[in-house]
């Protein structure tokens, strides 16, 4: 509690003494009732202020930063705080997201703050082999046990004994190779291709896929079982495009380590490009804007990183931009809300309709979908 002492003994000892037992003021009378007001108001200020330096000091203990990552904004922050808490587990995470969004990054993130972080982390992607290959790689085989095959090889699983697994691109495995991957994870054992065999292993899973599993499973692509299996704890990295403050992070970052990487000092991009890059869809996420800088880092010769050193595509999208509604005429609220209807509506459409992945695929909770579309009288499609 705060207090200010009012006394008729006005000594510079009893001011001293109020002020050692906690008082946060010392008022001699008689007291002008407006000085008191004032004294009283200014102390009411000094509280809040104190309250706000602490709410302030304990987002920034709740931040969670971890080198070379950017993660500016909520959604993000939400997937490393995620990240963080699983981490300590042994559990299977399966990491979803559009091409380019940082799925490998946030795996590797999860593995270095593991309890297995100091034990092998093997990483598998599932696309880059056919088959029959992805199945030796996965498991091993024994000597002779195919044409070519002159000795033993121990494949991912077994090298990954006592550590953790990436599988990434899991939503390409052919069908046999699910099979085997959900008795692997089902029994904790495997069987060398050509062996008879199973050998125990203790290998954390995690998986990354472009693709949604869910989907896969409805075409009958992907087995429901092998899905349980590893959709144990989901982690969804958002589109960049859902998180402009990233975009905005990132791009100072980037223009650094691509420059020092091509030994050139780094210049400042300007206000007009970056304005354009925030505008931009970036279908293909950070890789894209990665690329975009690394060429414009390499090609611009001005002293600061231009508009005419985007691609024709960034510089095009901008010019269009038909979803900015006109600001004339029209309140901030007013202007707010009309984008948050279109990009509702069209979250959804692109969702067949389905809230919970609209709601993902806007970086908001499916409550809060659900809230918005109540507000707006937005129906399901
Ligand atoms: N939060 C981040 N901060 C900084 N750089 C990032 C971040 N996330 C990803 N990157 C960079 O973006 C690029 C793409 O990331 P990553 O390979 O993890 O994506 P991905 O989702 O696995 O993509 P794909 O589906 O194509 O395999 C990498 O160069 C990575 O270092
Ligand atoms: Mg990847």
């Amino acid at each position: 509690m705060d207090f200010i002492v009012v006394t008729a003994y006005g000594s510079v000892e009893t001011a001293v003494s109020a002020m050692r037992e906690g008082a946060e003021d010392f008022l001699t009378k008689p007291v002008d009732l407006a000085v008191l007001e004032l004294r009283i108001r200014k102390l009411l200020e000094k509280r809040e202020l104190r309250h706000e330096v602490r709410r302030l000091r304990d987002r920034l203990k709740d931040r969670i930063d971890v080198e070379g990552l950017v993660a500016e904004s909520k959604t993000m922050q939400e997937v490393l705080r995620m990240a963080a808490r699983v981490a300590a587990t042994d559990s299977t995470v399966l990491i979803t997201g559009e091409s380019g969004t940082g799925k490998e990054r946030i795996a590797d993130l999860i593995q270095a703050r593991s309890r297995r972080r100091d034990r092998p982390y093997v990483r598998v992607n599932c696309a880059a082999l056919p088959e029959t290959l992805l199945e030796t790689e996965l498991f091993g085989h024994v000597k002779g046990a195919f044409t070519g095959a002159h000795r033993d090889r121990d494949g991912r699983f077994l090298e990954a004994d006592g550590g953790t697994l990436l599988l990434d691109e899991i939503g390409e495995l052919a069908p046999s190779t699910q099979a085997k991957l959900l008795r692997a994870l089902q029994e904790k054992e495997i069987v060398r291709v050509g062996e008879g065999r199973p050998i125990r292993v203790d290998v954390r899973i995690l998986a990354a896929t472009n693709r949604d599993l869910e989907e896969e499973v409805r075409a009958g692509r992907f087995r429901e079982d092998l899905y349980y299996r590893i959709q144990v704890i989901t982690i969804h990295v958002p589109p960049l495009r859902n998180r402009r403050e990233d975009i905005a992070a990132l791009i100072p970052e980037i223009v650094a380590r691509a420059s020092a990487e091509a030994g050139i000092p780094p210049r400042p991009v300007s206000r007009e490009a970056v304005d354009l890059l925030l505008r931009y869809p970036f279908p293909g996420n950070i890789r894209e804007l990665s690329n975009i800088l690394e060429r414009a880092v390499i090609l611009g010769t001005g002293d600061q990183i231009r508009v005419e050193d985007l691609p024709e595509r960034v510089r095009g999208a901008a010019a269009e931009d038909p979803s900015a509604p006109d600001p004339a005429g029209r309140t901030l609220p007013e202007l707010v809300e009309e984008l948050e209807r279109r990009a509702i509506r069209r979250a959804l459409a692109e969702a067949g309709g389905i809230k919970a992945r609209a709601a993902r695929s806007l970086g908001i909770a499916e409550r809060v979908i659900r809230y918005k579309m109540k507000k707006y009288g937005i129906e399901p499609t």
